[in-house]
């Protein structure tokens, strides 16, 4: 199974995001509330690109508005990233999950998954043609350079992708928030502006 017949014939943002709530491609429709779609300036020149909507995100219906996305909105203020011009997406557009007691605790999407969701990002990027491409984390990152790309090794390197001229990898906000000292938060903090700030100079 796949998204690719749940896509549109006609690609526009709006008409992909009306389409992807219909989208029955892997088994993550069933437990999600919705799918969450990419978001931002149809004609922006940076596309960040994430692993899946997490819980808060699936509630409210928007991409990265959770704790990893203040995360990701302050580290884009302090580098002069304006999000306003960058478009927001996830690898995988429901949110998967296991339920503890109340809690809804996210689980990694398996490369089943990814698979199928994979046509939805493909159509984004289809109509945005960004010319930075930036994948948040490993799941990202192995959707868009295959399951070989290993992001500690390869972080704030930019390759030419068929769909971004300058695609790169770095860690995901969440990492930042899930360091176990203050002082190891810091240092992930530090070095993810790093990375962001070599997309900044792309521009
Ligand atoms: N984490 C992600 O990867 N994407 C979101 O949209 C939120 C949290
Ligand atoms: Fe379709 Fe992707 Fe949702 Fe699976 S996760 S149902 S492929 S939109």
């Amino acid at each position: 199974m796949s998204a690719a017949e749940f896509l549109p014939s006609k690609m526009t943002l709006p008409i992909l995001q009306e389409a992807v709530q219909g989208c029955h491609g892997c088994e993550l429709y069933k437990h999600a509330t919705r799918a969450v779609f990419g978001e931002g300036r149809p004609r922006a020149s940076i596309v960040l690109i994430g692993e899946q909507p997490g819980d808060e995100e699936d509630r409210h219906g928007h991409p990265f508005v959770g704790p990893a996305g203040r995360m990701l909105d302050r580290a884009l203020v302090e580098v002069g990233i304006d999000r306003s011009t960058v478009y927001v997406t996830n690898a995988v557009k429901h949110f998967k999950f296991e339920e503890r007691g109340k809690r809804r605790i996210h689980k990694k999407p398996n490369g089943t998954e990814l698979k199928a969701c994979r046509p939805w990002l493909e159509a984004e990027m289809a109509v945005i043609k960004p010319s930075v491409l930036v994948c948040l984390g490993a799941t990202a990152a192995q959707t868009v350079f295959g399951p070989a790309w290993r992001v500690t090794k390869e972080r704030g390197r930019f390759v030419e992708h068929p769909w971004a001229p300058h695609a790169t990898s770095t860690i995901h906000p969440s990492a930042i928030l899930r360091a176990p000292t203050e002082e190891q938060r810091h240092a992930e903090y530090a070095a993810f502006l790093a990375d962001l700030k070599k997309v900044h100079a792309m521009m």
